[in-house]
């Protein structure tokens, strides 16, 4: 028995194959640019390569994410607040809990309550605006001419972060270009960078109440640097699963072995 999940993002596109174990046989990601669908599909096809299998040994395929509803070989669409929901609750150790999840994507940040047995209890999301989102700082990166992976190194560096004002991602671009004329140091406005979308997430998260432990996925888990921030702006011990970009992936394979294990597939 085996399935796939497909998570369209708007900036990444994600597959990952599962046997009936649950154990990962493969996991594909690459940009989605404006042709989700096909690159979908492909990372499809490179993902059965990489398992030695074929379309035809897939019972159940579910896809989520942005672009879900134009992955055309998926047999059910689910949205990420529920992929991810299932995707975390499977990845990290449940301590019979309610929980708090930050999902941090390319273009919209979601803060997710779950229920100990790891249904959506409540969320809160920030679509609206690219500000605390991982775009923000693929753009400010941008400004800097820094990598996206050097950004936490450049962060461990900081003699003392700056404070970035502006909560719009063009005036904050502005307000980048200030700062380095100002004889700011790039580390710290990394730094500074890191603190202001933390600050964003903590405010959307406040509404939970306080958490000792917060789980952190999607893309913008992958920098250290916004992870201690977080730490730092939500109190909480930050907690990132196994590879955090492929969670709502993950799950969406999940609820596809589910949906098999009923019947559907
Ligand atoms: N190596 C890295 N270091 C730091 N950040 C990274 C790295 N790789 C990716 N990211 C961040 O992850 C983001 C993409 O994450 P993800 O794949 O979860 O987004 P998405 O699912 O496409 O977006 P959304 O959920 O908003 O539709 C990028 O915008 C980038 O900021
Ligand atoms: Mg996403």
């Amino acid at each position: 028995m085996v399935s796939a999940g497909v998570d369209v993002g708007s900036v990444a596109t994600k597959v990952v194959i599962l046997d009936g174990r649950r154990t990962v046989l493969a996991r594909e990601v690459s940009p989605t640019g404006p042709h989700g669908d096909r690159i979908a599909r492909e990372l499809f096809q490179r993902a059965l390569r990489e398992s030695g299998l074929s379309e035809g040994d897939v019972c159940a395929t579910v896809a989520t994410g942005y672009g879900r509803r134009r992955v055309d070989f998926a047999s059910q669409v689910v949205t990420e607040i529920s992929a991810c929901a299932k995707g975390l609750r499977w990845s990290v150790e449940s301590s019979g809990a309610s929980c708090l999840a930050i999902d941090l994507g390319g273009q919209d940040t979601k803060v997710i309550l779950l229920s100990p047995d790891g249904s959506v209890e409540d969320f809160v999301m920030n679509d609206k605006c690219a500000a605390g989102t991982g775009k923000f700082l693929e753009v400010m990166a941008a400004s800097l001419q820094v990598k996206l992976d050097d950004l936490p190194m450049l962060a461990r560096k900081a003699r003392q972060p700056v404070r970035i004002n502006s909560t719009c991602t063009v005036f904050a671009e502005s307000e980048v270009i200030s700062l380095l004329s100002e004889g700011r140091s790039v580390e710290d406005i990394v730094a500074g960078l890191h603190l202001s979308i933390a600050e964003r997430i903590a405010a959307m998260a406040m509404g939970f109440g306080r958490q000792e432990t917060v789980y952190f996925c999607g893309g913008g888990a992958k920098n250290e640097g916004l992870r201690t921030a977080l730490a730092e702006k939500l109190g909480a011990k930050v907690v990132v699963p196994d590879q955090p970009q492929f969670v709502n992936a993950l799950g969406a394979a999940i609820i596809a072995l589910e949906e098999i294990s009923q019947g559907g597939g």
